[in-house]
C-alpha cells in the first residue's frame, strides 16, 4: 500500500494567538488537498485558537514539544494529557533546536516518543546530522544511532504509525537545501534501519519526511523520491506559500 504523504509546518517561536487565527483563516483554502495529511505544529499558546480556526478544514494541529511525565513540578512544560484534552494529534519530538538549546538528548527523545504513543499522539521524531558530521562521512551512522535510541521500547505496531523527520542541521533555516540525492539516501537508510529493528512491513509503513529549507520550488522534486513521504517545513510554513508546498504536484 502506498504511504500517504504528510506535510507539516513547524512554526517554531512565531505567531501570536491572534496572528494564528488570521493566518489559518487565510491558509484554509490554500492547503485543501485529498492527497496528503496537513499538520500545523504551533507554539503551545496558539494550539487552542489554531484548533478553533482550523475547524471544518483538513488542517490538523500539532504541538512542537511535550514533556515525558504525566504531570508535576516541571515549570513551563506541557503534558501529553494537556495536548490530548484539546484534540492534538501530532507532536514534534527532538527537533535539533530543542537538542541544541534545551539540552534534549536521545534518551529524553526516547522517553517522549514512548509517552506520546501511550497517549495516542503521533510523534514526529526528528533526526539529522551537523555539517561536521556530514563532512566526516558519518551521517548514516549518526542518524541510525539517533533512530535506534528514539525507538527503544517502541512496539512495531506503534512504530508503523510514527513519523520521522530527517533534517540535516546545516539545511535548517539556511536556504541550503540538501540535494534530492542526499535527502533520499538518508531517508532510505532510515527506512532500512526501521526494517532492521522491526521487520520489513514496519519499514514500509513508517512515514519519513525531509526537512531543511523546503520551499515551493523544491518540494515537488524532494517529495517525488521513493523514501520521502512529505516534509517538515519551518520558514516557508509561515507564509501563504505553504499552500504551494502542500499542493506540490
Ligand atoms: P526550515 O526549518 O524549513 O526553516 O529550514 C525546518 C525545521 O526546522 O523543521
Amino acid at each position: 500500500m502506498a504511504r500517504r504523504k504528510i506535510i507539516a509546518g513547524n512554526w517554531k517561536m512565531n505567531k501570536t494567538p491572534s496572528e494564528t487565527v488570521t493566518f489559518i483563516k487565510e491558509l484554509k483554502p490554500l492547503v485543501e488537498t485529498k492527497e496528503a495529511d496537513v499538520v500545523f505544529c504551533v507554539p503551545a499558546i496558539d494550539i487552542i485558537p489554531a484548533l478553533e480556526a482550523a475547524k471544518g478544514s483538513n488542517i490538523m494541529i500539532g504541538a512542537e514539544n511535550m514533556h515525558f511525565e504525566e504531570s508535576g513540578a516541571f515549570t513551563g512544560e506541557i503534558s501529553p494529557q494537556m495536548l490530548t484534552d484539546v484534540g492534538v494529534k501530532y507532536v514534534i519530538i527532538g527537533h535539533s533546536e530543542r537538542r541544541e538549546y534545551f539540552a534534549e538528548t536521545d534518551e529524553t527523545v526516547n522517553k517522549k516518543v514512548k509517552k506520546a504513543f501511550e497517549h495516542g499522539i503521533t510523534p514526529i521524531v526528528c533526526c539529522g546530522e551537523t555539517l561536521t558530521q556530514r563532512e566526516q562521512g558519518i551521517t548514516i551512522d549518526f542518524v541510525r544511532q539517533q533512530i535506534k535510541i528514539a525507538f527503544l521500547g517502541v512496539t512495531a505496531q506503534q512504530a508503523k504509525t510514527a513519523v520521522i523527520a530527517y533534517e540535516p542541521i546545516w539545511a535548517i533555516g539556511t536556504g541550503k537545501v540538501a540535494t534530492t540525492e542526499q535527502a533520499q539516501e538518508v531517508c532510505s537508510a532510515i527506512r532500512a534501519c526501521i526494517s532492521e529493528i522491526y521487520d520489513q512491513a514496519t519499514g514500509e509503513a513508517i512515514r519519513i519526511q525531509y526537512g531543511g529549507s523546503v520551499s515551493a520550488s523544491n518540494a515537488k522534486e524532494l517529495f517525488a523520491q521513493a523514501d520521502i513521504d512529505g516534509g517538515l517545513v519551518g520558514g516557508a510554513a509561515l507564509k501563504p506559500d505553504f499552500g504551494k508546498i502542500v499542493n506540490y504536484q
